[in-house]
């Protein structure tokens, strides 16, 4: 969580570049104007952008229809986002795009392809036919469980196509979790790979599906297999095919499917505060809206720009600003496969230089990582082609902000912090690089037609400076339409705080200016790495381990990762606490959950603070996390000696 009082003492402003802005796609003329319209009227703004930016094959009757807390947008209309993301860019006037690079992707190892939009646009089309062959109708699920390579985003592309509704679990998740995901979507597909490459190793992805569906219990009727490091895997017979194999024979003939503006586009699922994750549901035509319009807007995308956003395909920025936002836009697009500091710690700015990349977007948590690791390692390379930079995922301490400005962005480069979730499908509150000026560690102020502000618990708004909730309005485009089978969860989770305004989980203050400065989830949901892991998850799979009674899971400030996971466990009776049973519940959430919620700490404890009510204090468990003094109150505490045995685990 950011240091609230580093970020009120923030004074810095960073005002646009004379040239910049001349030259910027939105203007500060053009903003103005679009804000004063989104201020007034959100839906019609909304529509002017959806016109704009989205080439539709039949227009809508009502641009919004919200009956609270359900929201339809441009009701009636039909449109395809693989056509969007192809067709568009390669008829007609656009026709010369046709060999313009749209993926430019690099292997961990050194391998590298780069796919034009004619190759991609015939490659879906084939997957498409693929999928067709093998039963996937409409409206069925689809689960990718990829590596970060081309065919993720061809298969992504293709379920569009064909108007199937993927599910991309990342890869870094565990069998249990893949189980589990496939399940509650009632996947009929999964499209896999033998594996990927990552910290200069081959890690296994076919196995783990093998072992998610061992036992026969599951919807899935066919695994399609993507050949990426040659492995040795097991093919089921009659259920597991070879991509390749089917990509030969198969047309590169295959019409989008004129969909409607609300068919289901995705289902992406995300950390929550209940042991049981989300499954966030976007659909089509208002979630293409948002990000197309967001990704022009705020990378201020140019005909030659190179666009490299370097989260993976699994998380939600991977769908909407590796693939979506980008190749909608008709953009070129930089996939890749590995880790930043694979072979060495200068791999990603060695891969700004050789693909000229000129818009960067990352994650707070790997800036710090590479402060850490020193300058000499970006200076070893040129880095003059980068004009634009931005960060997503977590807040952005000052000091991070000040070395991405300088030491990556040559203090030339504009810094677009970007607010959003899961949940809103895309940006929400980011500065416009060509007419907002920037302070480092704000996200600046809400993109027009976004409806943001912050409140206090009875829903009114916080005087500046003043901590209080975020909230949302009024709804837009890209809004969640609802969790995977549980209508009653999206009323609560979302809408249950107040009247018809949208509830995000995070805490903010505004500054005089109106600027926002996140601080942070107020629920119990952890920021690990930019990566959502509820608190919930982990005590989950931490009870089902045999030998523990009871956990009880916190987040502690981390220098490099924003958080990381502390854990209190209770062992039964029989089991001994030691390093080694550390090691083997670390490794059991591990395969439970996967390697991103590990745990940092595990403490042993006899029994954990509870209220007299039973609840976990958890208030005290973080204060003990983190090496502090307890503070507040403790006096509903049932038994006093248990903060001191706590205590005593320190030493
Ligand atoms: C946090 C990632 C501060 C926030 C796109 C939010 C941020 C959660 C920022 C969503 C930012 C994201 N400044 N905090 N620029 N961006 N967050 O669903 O707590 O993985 O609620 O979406 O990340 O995480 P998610």
């Amino acid at each position: 969580m950011a240091d609230m009082q580093s970020l009120l003492t923030e004074k810095r402003v960073f005002k646009p570049e004379k040239e910049f802005a001349k030259a910027a796609n939105w203007n500060k003329k053009k903003i103005a104007e679009y804000r004063k319209l989104g201020e007034k009227n959100p839906t019609r703004f909304w529509a002017q952008m959806a016109k704009e930016h989205v080439s539709w094959f039949s227009p809508w009757k009502k641009a919004l229809d919200w009956k609270p807390p359900v929201a339809k947008w441009f009701v009636g209309a039909k449109t395809n986002v693989s056509y969007n993301c192809l067709d568009r860019h390669i008829e007609g006037e656009n026709a010369w795009r046709r060999n313009k690079a749209a993926i430019i992707w690099e292997g961990e190892p050194g391998d590298s392809r780069v796919i034009t939009y004619g190759q991609l646009h015939r490659e879906v089309c084939q997957f498409a036919n693929v999928l067709k062959s093998h039963g996937v109708k409409k409206s069925d699920r689809v689960v990718l469980y990829m590596p970060m390579v081309p065919e993720a985003a061809i298969a992504m592309l293709a379920c569009t196509r064909i108007g199937a509704t993927h599910s991309i679990v990342f890869g870094g998740f565990s069998s249990e979790a893949l189980r589990d995901r496939i399940a509650d979507a009632g996947a009929k597909m999964v499209v896999t790979a033998d594996g990927g490459y990552r910290k200069g190793q081959a890690f296994g992805l076919k196995a783990h599906v093998d072992e998610a569906l061992k036992g026969g219990r599951h919807p899935v009727e066919r695994v399609l297999v993507v050949k990426r490091t040659g492995q040795k895997v097991k093919m089921k017979k009659g259920r597991d095919i070879w991509y390749h194999e089917e990509m030969l024979g198969a047309s590169t003939h295959c019409p989008p499917a004129k969909l409607d503006a609300e068919h289901p586009l995705f289902i992406l699922y995300t950390s929550g505060t209940t042991g049981k994750p989300k499954g966030i549901l976007h659909t089509t035509g208002g979630y293409l809206t948002h990000v197309t319009t967001t990704t022009r807007a705020i990378f201020d995308l140019k005909e030659d720009d190179v666009y490299w956003c370097t989260a993976d395909v699994g998380w939600i920025t991977g769908h909407s600003y590796v693939v979506y936002g980008p190749l909608s836009c008709g953009a070129t697009t930089v996939m890749y496969e590995g880790v930043p500091v694979h072979p060495g710690p200068d791999r990603w700015w060695e891969l700004i230089a050789k693909w000229g990349v000129t818009i960067f977007y990352t994650a707070p948590t790997a800036i710090r990582t590479f402060i850490r690791l020193g300058d000499e390692h970006p200076e070893r390379h040129d880095l003059s082609s980068l004009r634009l930079l931005g960060t997503v995922g977590e807040p952005i301490n000052p000091e991070a902000w000040m070395w991405y400005h300088n030491v990556i962005g040559k203090k030339k480069c504009p810094i677009v912090d970007t607010w959003w979730q899961t949940e809103t499908g895309g940006i929400m509150i980011s500065a416009l690089p060509g007419g907002v000026n920037t302070k480092p560690g704000s996200a600046t102020l809400p993109f027009p037609g976004i409806h943001a502000t912050v409140l206090d618990e009875d829903g009114q708004e916080v005087k500046p400076r003043e901590g209080g909730l975020l909230a949302v309005r009024h709804p837009w485009p890209g809004m969640l339409r609802g969790i995977w089978g549980d209508k009653k969860r999206y009323r609560e989770t979302y809408w249950g705080k107040w009247k018809n305004t949208y509830f995000p989980g995070d805490g903010a203050h505004r500054d005089r200016q109106g600027y926002f400065w996140i601080m942070g989830r107020i629920d119990d949901v952890m920021n690990i790495s930019g990566h959502r892991i509820g608190t919930m998850e982990v005590e989950s799979a931490l009870v089902s381990h045999p030998d523990v009674a009871e956990a009880a899971v916190v987040g502690r400030p981390d220098e490099i990762t924003g958080t990381a996971i502390v854990a209190f466990v209770t062992p039964t009776g029989k089991a001994k606490a030691g390093a080694s049973f550390q090691g083997a519940l670390k490794k059991h959430v591990t395969n439970e959950i996967g390697a991103i919620a590990r745990p940092a700490d595990i403490r042993f404890t006899t029994a954990l603070p509870k209220t007299r009510s039973g609840k976990i204090m958890r208030r005290l468990l973080r204060n003990i996390a983190s090496g502090e003094e307890p503070t507040g109150d403790t006096s509903t505490l049932e038994d006093f000696n248990v903060i001191a045995t706590l205590k005593e685990g320190d030493e």
